[in-house]
């Protein structure tokens, strides 16, 4: 099989060619779990009042807004996301809200400034769409973006371990996701190239280790027999674990 493109302009180009069908697909593919679990991974967060969260790899911007109700409108959210199209529509999102500050980027994760501002972060479903080298980059920037005491938590589809569950699984990612995507009138191609970026990842999963390799502290959890994984990383409060001293200090709260 040949390797799978990881390059910016193929997941852009990928992502802007499914705003229209990526919700539904989701949803109904998943039997409403991935709004379940997105919302799992921002509840374990406990974002309170005035806190600075960033929704990295937003897409449409479903999980900031799970942010923005668990912890309030007065949370600043800020929501990233390289695809102009996947943008525009959390955009929409946003400017229905009542009430909330949600800013919205379209920008590469990695060009983010390398300073310690947040207090929460969240990406929901897009760790599948970095290879191996940028998964150790996202870690470490995680590490960067976070101020003390400060928490993030990733949310990723994932491969069952059991051998008969697995083999269904994978027909049902492989074949049936597609098809759905084709009947929401989406580009079934699309869904093909998820089913082949979860597997990938599935198989290669080390994000764990690259969260303790820079320095946070991780607590990894199956959910729904191994259909999807939480992965929840804290930064220890003040005292830096590369022996910095504070971290983050100067980063004014804004
Ligand atoms: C599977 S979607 C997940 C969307 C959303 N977070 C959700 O909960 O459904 C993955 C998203 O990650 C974005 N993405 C992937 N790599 C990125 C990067 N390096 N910088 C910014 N966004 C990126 C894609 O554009 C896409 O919208």
């Amino acid at each position: 099989m040949p390797s799978l493109p990881y390059s910016p302009e193929r997941i852009v180009s990928l992502f802007d060619e499914m705003p229209k069908t990526y919700g539904a697909v989701n949803l109904i593919s998943s039997f409403g779990f991935s709004h379940l679990w997105r919302k799992a991974s921002v509840l374990s967060l406990d974002p309170m009042m005035n806190h600075r969260c960033a929704d990295l790899m937003c897409g449409m911007g479903e999980a900031s807004v799970l942010m923005l109700k668990a912890g309030g409108p007065s949370l600043n959210v800020d929501a990233v996301d390289f695809s102009p199209e996947m943008t525009k529509r959390c955009r929409k999102t946003v400017s229905r809200l009542k009430a909330g500050n949600i800013s919205v980027h379209t920008r590469n994760i990695f060009d983010l400034p390398r300073v310690a501002v947040y207090d929460r972060i969240c990406c929901s479903f897009g760790l599948k769409t970095l290879d191996e080298g940028q998964l150790a980059q996202f870690a470490s920037l995680i590490r960067t973006l976070l101020r003390p005491a400060g928490k993030a938590a990733f949310v990723e589809i994932h491969v069952p371990e059991q051998r008969l569950f697995r083999d269904l699984y994978l027909f049902y990612i492989r074949h049936v996701i597609p098809s759905i995507g084709r009947l929401c009138l989406g580009n079934p191609d699309c869904y093909r190239y998820l089913a082949r970026y979860t597997e990938d990842f599935a198989q290669r999963d080390c994000f764990a280790d690259y969260l303790k390799e820079a320095g946070l502290k991780v607590t990894v959890r199956p959910l729904f027999f191994g259909c999807a994984r939480l992965y929840f990383a804290e930064l220890p409060e003040l005292i830096s674990p590369r022996g910095k001293g504070i971290v983050g200090a100067d980063s004014p709260r804004h």
